[in-house]
């Protein structure tokens, strides 16, 4: 499956590595570099089938980085960017992001400031990330706790969605990926809403309808809005409220993911509508009781 971005494509299904080795072994004269950017998860779990699948990755260099909201700073930023600087990449390197939401926005922006900007790729490997993080441009990292403080819009240049990596992702963050897919269906399409009621994401052909669905949904949006002046905000729901929340956890060291601060978020948006803006109490009710599954394991 191919979804047509702004001047980039988003694709998806287990056979897009094959295609991506290609596409590399076609350019291979445009970049002098490549590197791999990870965390330590990503590294163990998904690098091995990358490099298997990719051969044209076999001399990439690995800059990895410990996993977490926590280290989507600055100060690990600067670390990379020495990384780089002493690896000689010139601004003719390529930069493949492997792995989370964290990886993708931070490796999106050090690609993007490096050199004043490096080509980069995403390959996301967490649910969250496939259906969200790494599509529409937005990259940041968190300034003393507070989220997405420091960053930009810039797009990659490709997004290769592969539902194997979700094969080892932990339960509890599929369902802070599902947070963002529910939104997805909450905020424009009620059919979708339906669909997901009744379907087993581990299940290969529901996931792939799933990824399908949630990118074009975002993908449609962000098309339309890249730098958020009106609809965009849209995608917003649960952000606001989440994003304190987040901060807040950030800031106490307390361990809460990102969908589950939204999902939080969520209800609480939901609650303040009903309040302010004429929701209806059944209409609320349902958003709230399907949103509270997402945060049933946080502390
Ligand atoms: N740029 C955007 O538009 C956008 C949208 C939504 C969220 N975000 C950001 O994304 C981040 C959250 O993303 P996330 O939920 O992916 O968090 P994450 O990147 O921290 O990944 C979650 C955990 O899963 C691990 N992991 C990654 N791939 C794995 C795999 N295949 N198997 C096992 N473990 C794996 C990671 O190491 C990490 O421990 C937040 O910083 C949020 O602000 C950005
Ligand atoms: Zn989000």
């Amino acid at each position: 499956m191919e979804i047509q971005s702004d001047k980039y494509s988003i694709y998806i299904g287990n056979d897009v590595l094959q295609e991506f080795n290609a596409i590399l072994e076609d350019y291979q004269e445009q970049y002098s570099k490549v590197f791999i950017f990870c965390d330590e998860n990503s590294s163990q779990f998904c690098l091995p089938y990358l490099i298997e699948q990719v051969p044209m990755l076999i001399g990439a260099e690995l800059i990895e980085i410990e996993s977490g909201e926590h280290n989507k700073t600055l100060s690990i930023c600067n670390d990379v960017w020495k990384t780089l600087s002493e690896s000689n990449a010139d601004r003719n390197a390529l930069v493949v992001n492997l792995g989370g939401g964290v990886v993708c926005d931070m490796g999106g922006m050090i690609a993007s400031l490096y050199k004043r900007g490096l080509r980069f790729f995403h390959i996301p490997t967490t649910l969250l990330s496939q259906v969200d993080a790494s599509v529409g441009g937005k990259l940041a990292v968190d300034l003393d706790g507070h989220k997405n403080q420091i960053g930009l819009f810039r797009n990659p240049d490709l997004v290769l969605i592969v539902p194997e990596f979700l094969k080892t992702l932990p339960e509890r963050h599929w369902m802070s990926g599902m947070a963002e897919v529910y939104k997805h269906a909450l905020i424009c399409d009620p059919a979708y809403w339906s669909f997901l009621e009744n379907v087993d994401v581990k299940d290969e052909d529901a996931l792939l309808s799933l990824l399908n669905q949630s990118i074009s949904i975002k993908n449609n949006i962000v098309l339309q809005d890249w730098e958020e002046k009106g609809l965009r905000k849209t995608l917003n729901f649960g952000h606001t409220i989440g994003h304190a929340i987040e901060s807040q956890a950030l800031l106490k060291g307390s361990d809460l993911l990102h969908g589950e601060a939204i999902a939080i978020g969520m209800v609480v948006e939901t609650i303040l509508s009903e309040m302010t803006n004429g929701l209806k109490t059944d209409v609320s009710s349902v958003i709230q009781k399907n949103s509270k599954c997402f945060f049933t394991n946080s502390n």
